[in-house]
């Protein structure tokens, strides 16, 4: 194993893919080191599965350059496909198919496989063996897609929203799958649309957004450097009428409301001041007796530095597309 290898299961320069006049994939530069679990967040359009697919050997990029376990496609396209596991889409399957006869399917492509009967019951799918596919719920499909990218014991796994359209249960049951499947030196890279996936499972959350990376770094290293302290909020207790006179009264004293984010009815803000802020807004408030009520107080999330970094809710522009 050269030095290169031991450091990076992928690494990824400047990637760029383009179709026709859409530019989906912005100059992106991605790694995953062994044992590390790296989520590609954003929301649809963002240019999620194309980078998932350059990377995976599946599309070809306009630029940039991709080296899995120091190899690359264009020379070493057929090792490559044994140190990697890939997440299927459903139409790649035989529906009529059983989840056993699937597995030895896809066994049979690749020099070395896991053991089957580990690999069911690893993935819970022991009990459902002889089911055909055409018979499994949502959530049952897609573990079999995770055991179907597991077969060759890959060292990096790719999955492409791997609990996307699934009710929360079945999420959490995928999540719990995925959790077991980090082993100390495997890599994993999935993209999701889901911040509270990406919380979960990521040891570092890449941020994508319209084709580009807006920041990539832990979980909590993004909330320290994007949104550090607390994210607090109020709202005042006025007409509409009387509601604009009271914020420019309070803005006035308190001249740090100016950082924050008007609400309806209210302001939010993301300070590392807030218990002071809050004293501070009580008093003045009580001078000119605005009424101050439904103050809140929070950690700050991934939703908080996805809404910093993009100036949208990640909700939001996933409804729009
Ligand atoms: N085969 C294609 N032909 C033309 N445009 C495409 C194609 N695939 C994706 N796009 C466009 O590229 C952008 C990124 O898409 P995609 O990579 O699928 O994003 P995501 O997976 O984050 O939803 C979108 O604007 C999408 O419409
Ligand atoms: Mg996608």
């Amino acid at each position: 194993m050269n030095t290169r290898e031991s450091t990076f299961l992928l690494q990824a320069e400047n990637l760029v893919k383009r179709y026709s006049t859409t530019l989906a994939v912005d100059h992106v530069s991605l790694y995953v080191r062994p044992g590390e679990c790296v989520a590609l967040l954003g929301p649809n359009g963002a240019g999620k599965t194309s980078t998932c697919e350059m990377l995976e050997g599946l599309l070809t990029p306009d630029e940039g350059t991709i080296s899995i376990c120091g190899l690359g496609y264009a020379r070493n396209r057929r090792e490559i496909l044994e140190l990697i596991g890939v997440q299927l889409q459903e139409t790649q399957l035989y529906k009529k198919a059983t989840v056993r006869e699937t597995l030895q399917l896809f066994a049979s492509f690749y020099r070395s496989s896991e053991d089957l009967n580990g690999l069911l019951s690893a993935t819970h799918l022991n009990n459902l063996e002889n089911r055909r596919l055409e018979a499994l719920s949502g959530g049952q499909k897609q573990a079999l897609y995770i055991a179907c990218s597991l077969i060759n014991r890959p060292r990096l796994l790719f999955l492409d929203e791997p609990s996307a359209g699934l009710d929360p249960e079945a999420r959490r049951r995928i999540w719990a799958l995925i959790g077991q499947v980090k082993q100390s030196e495997r890599g994993i890279f999935l993209t999701t649309h889901y911040l509270e996936e990406a919380e979960k499972l990521a040891d570092r959350v890449a941020i994508m957004f319209e084709g580009r990376l807006a920041a990539q770094d832990s979980p909590a290293g993004l909330i320290r450097t994007y949104c550090p302290g607390a994210v607090w909020g109020f709202s005042l207790d006025a007409s509409a009428e009387t509601l604009s006179a009271q914020r420019d009264y309070l803005k006035l004293h308190l001249p740090w409301l100016h950082h924050g984010v008007e609400t309806q009815g209210g302001c939010e803000l993301n300070s590392l001041e807030a218990s002071k802020q809050i004293q501070e807004l009580t008093v003045v408030a009580r001078q000119k007796s605005i009424g101050v009520h439904s103050l809140y107080l929070r950690q700050s999330t991934l939703e908080d530095v996805f809404l910093k970094l993009t100036g949208r809710r990640l909700d939001e522009t996933h409804q729009r597309h």
